[in-house]
């Protein structure tokens, strides 16, 4: 059975008020479209994910995007949401999955949980939307505000995303509606509604809400921070020394200089006292463990790999980076000049925003060892969010 989702992010996000469509903005430091892209990425039902959007913003997406599994090259939305939902269905149709789940990024809390009864649905059903009993009492008013009728809300529900269905009917509804000149269904269901098919609905979550305004930002920045509320740090240190060469690697940034650093791998200290940090926050030994000097597989090795592991460690775990934050010692080559490239790097290769690497370079008076100029030291903290677990 194959279940494609496709994730709208091609709006403006007016309500909310922010400069950049609020798709991009960021809740704990990931963005609302990566956490919605994520959620269809990892779950292990869903074969393909189709991103949509607005192909001014390619940048905020490849940023988003970054890494992610199962995702499709990005289609243009259109000027609404459901012109938006028929570009992403039009890029899967070749593809023809089984069942398609449309879902807006702007609902970044749904569930592992939600999108298995979307799908075990739409598998019955063919169309089904999830459903919240409405709690307040509902009004019909008229423009004066004066109410004309109370409404048996016994009978009311308010509807959500992801919306699951059989594929060849929705994309079947979806043209039919164009070719209409019908442009303006609020949603995917109701536009199903339109063209005759069964819409059913399923349970919904009430943490499945949409970030429309700008109190809704405030409500997620407190939910993700209950929810990732373990914060911890741990340090890493290493150090190498210097030989023969005219490079060394910092940060996975190649630097020239007169000397190289010895080491089984690329002698990343920068890398590996960070990767030591992130290991020290989930308690999980040191990189030595984890590849062994002694291993023939590690010789000449870039470390971004160890760093990369290091952090797949800790997303098991559901853990975010909140900082890295390391200093460099030695007396040459001179850091400054290359330190906002290797901070970006670093931001890059971890995943996160270069505003959460910090990078600092000090000499040793030319005291000691470092002093001398025999090698480079470096001494990294990581600063890691985790779910509370134990
Ligand atoms: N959407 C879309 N294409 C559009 C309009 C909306 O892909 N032309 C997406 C939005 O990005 C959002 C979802 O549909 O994820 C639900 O729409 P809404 O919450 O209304 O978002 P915006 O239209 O961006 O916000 P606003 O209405 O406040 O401008
Ligand atoms: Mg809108």
């Amino acid at each position: 059975m194959k279940v494609a989702a496709i994730v709208l992010a091609a709006g403006s996000g007016f309500r909310a008020g922010f400069g950049a469509p609020k798709q991009f903005r960021t809740i704990g430091g990931e963005s609302v479209l990566r956490r919605s892209l994520r959620l269809f990425a990892a779950h292990p039902r869903v074969t393909t994910v189709q991103p949509v959007i607005d192909p001014a913003h390619a940048s905020h997406f490849a940023e988003a995007a970054a890494g992610l599994p199962k995702l499709q090259k990005f289609v243009a939305g259109g000027t609404t949401r459901q012109s938006s939902a028929l570009a992403g269905l039009e890029s899967l149709a070749p593809e023809g999955p089984d069942f398609v789940l449309i879902h807006d990024s702007a609902r970044p809390f749904a569930s592992t949980a939600l999108l298995d009864r979307a799908i075990d649905t739409a598998a019955v059903h063919a169309a089904a939307a999830p459903a919240l009993p409405v709690t307040d009492t509902i009004k019909r008013v008229d423009q004066t505000g004066r109410v004309s009728e109370t409404l048996d809300r016994s009978a009311l529900r308010s509807i959500q995303t992801p919306q699951a269905f059989a594929f060849l009917p929705i994309l079947a509804a979806h043209r039919r509606a164009a070719a209409s000149s019908r442009n303006d269904f609020p949603d995917d269901a109701a536009l199903a509604e339109w063209a005759g098919m069964n819409v059913t609905t399923f349970e919904g979550e009430a943490g499945n809400f949409k970030l429309t305004t700008a109190e809704d930002f405030l409500r997620a920045q407190t939910i993700d921070a209950q929810a990732l509320g373990d914060i911890r740090t741990a340090n890493g240190f290493d150090v190498h020394a210097f030989g023969p060469g005219d490079h060394i690697v910092l940060g996975g940034v190649h630097v020239a200089h007169t000397r190289a650093l010895v080491g089984h791998s690329d002698a990343d200290v920068l890398l590996h006292a960070i990767t030591d940090a992130i290991l020290g926050t989930i308690a999980a030994g040191d990189i030595g463990q984890h590849f062994p000097p002694s291993d023939p597989q590690w010789r000449g090795a870039s470390s971004d790999r160890f760093l990369a592991y290091a952090i797949s460690l800790l997303a098991g775990r559901g853990g975010r980076i909140a900082l890295l934050d390391a200093t460099l010692l030695c007396e040459a080559p001179k850091i400054a000049p290359h330190a906002e490239a290797i901070r970006r790097n670093i931001a890059a290769l971890a995943g996160i925003d270069a505003g959460r690497v910090s990078l600092k370079a000090t000499t040793t008076e030319q005291l000691g060892f470092l002093g001398r100029g025999e090698g480079i030291a470096a001494m990294a903290t990581a600063t890691v969010r985790l779910p509370w677990s134990e």
